[in-house]
């Protein structure tokens, strides 16, 4: 069987997935729904310009020749599609993702899922009814260090989790204002919460602080460029959060980055491409090269193609508990109080 896939939003994410898809036999892209047609046909050209680079030293060939639909209802309606990847705006999530189910058509969603719970957990609980395949793009879940770094912990109890997410102001211009990006935490810092949850289970309670300290005259900056927040676990463990935009080009440089987990004289430092374990003994670092989104669109289809949701790592329910965490974070920091998070 090959799976037919369509996309919704022709922007900067959907040229890495197109580009993971083409290299995979079994699947084929067919349709792209974007408002601006001028992006599908942008996004169409990067993707094959690449495909043309990589044929000259003697790549795959293939080529990208999808219909393109400013109205997802009309693709959804003619595409015949097995998939849909949802590569819009985090504001604009809702009606799509409930189209495609309506058609038992399975999903691939960019994270975060929505900005708002109520939106998410009525897809949740569509895709649950429906027994659809569901994937959310967390991808760090999928990489070679995180399995890794899963063995080597062990059975051991992480005591505390400490994540970073430090760099600077992504160009996508509706990331800078809250209503469309729920802000950094929401938007950015989302993949570290979804780590700690897989190594340290679920969040209960959180408060936070943040401020916006440089990045106030950009137009429309309406978010925090800073951020420092606690997490508790229902474990009894603890966890913070750093967050900040104020950084670009090389001055990250000696930070930490990802997620640091700390067990009793054990002490692991884990991202999409490296792991470090710190024993009293001995420090040992590793480095892998292998694409945790090729491995999460690989998984993807695969599970589509077999119609196994259970093959998937991040199915959309588990995010929809990531999103209720950050959303929690993100009320905190504004509004100073103690935030218990949602059950969902
Ligand atoms: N997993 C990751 O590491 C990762 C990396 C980058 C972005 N993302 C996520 O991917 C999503 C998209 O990010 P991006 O960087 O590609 O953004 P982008 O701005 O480059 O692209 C978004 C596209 O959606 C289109 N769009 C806007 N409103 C629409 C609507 N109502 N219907 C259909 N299309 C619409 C825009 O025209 C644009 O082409 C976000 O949720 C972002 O958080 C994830």
């Amino acid at each position: 069987m090959t799976v037919r896939i369509g996309f919704a939003g022709a922007g900067g994410v959907a040229v890495t997935h197109l580009l993971n898809l083409l290299r995979l036999q079994d699947a084929e892209v067919v349709a792209i729904h974007d408002v601006d047609s001028d992006r599908i046909a942008a996004c169409v050209r990067r993707v094959n310009g690449q495909q043309d680079l990589g044929a000259r030293s003697g790549d795959d060939t293939r080529r990208l020749r999808p219909k393109a639909y400013t109205d997802y209802r009309a693709m959804i309606a003619e595409a015949g599609l097995n998939a849909l990847y949802i590569c819009t705006p985090p504001s604009v999530r809702g009606a799509i993702e409930m189209a495609a189910i309506e058609e038992d058509v399975a999903l691939c969603v960019e994270k975060p899922v929505a900005l708002r719970l109520d939106i998410a957990r009525e897809i949740a609980g569509a895709i649950r009814d429906r027994n659809l395949v569901s994937s959310v793009c967390y991808q760090v879940r999928y990489s070679e260090a995180v399995v890794d770094a899963h063995k080597a912990l062990g059975a051991r109890p992480v005591a505390m989790g400490l994540g970073f997410m430090l760099g600077g102001v992504p160009s996508a211009p509706w990331w800078r204002v809250h209503a469309q990006s729920g802000g950094q935490i929401v938007e950015q810092a989302t993949h570290a919460v979804d780590l700690m949850r897989a190594f340290m289970g679920e969040v209960v309670r959180v408060y936070g602080a943040g401020a916006l300290r440089v990045h106030g005259e950009m137009p429309g900056f309406d978010i925090h460029d800073t951020g420092a927040s606690v997490l508790h676990f229902a474990s009894g463990a603890v966890g913070t959060l750093v967050t900040t935009s104020v950084l670009g080009g090389g001055s990250t440089a000696g930070f930490p980055t990802g997620l640091h987990l700390f067990a009793a004289d054990y002490r692991v430092e884990v991202w999409g491409g490296t792991l470090k374990v710190v024993t009293p003994d001995r420090t040992d670092e590793y480095r892998y090269r292998a694409s945790p989104m090729l491995a999460l669109d690989t998984d993807f289809v695969d599970a589509v193609k077999r119609r196994d949701p259970a093959r998937v790592r991040t199915p959309y329910g588990d995010a929809l508990r990531t999103l209720a965490v950050t959303l929690a974070l993100d009320e905190s920091a504004r509004t100073g109080k103690v935030t218990d998070v949602p059950r969902v």
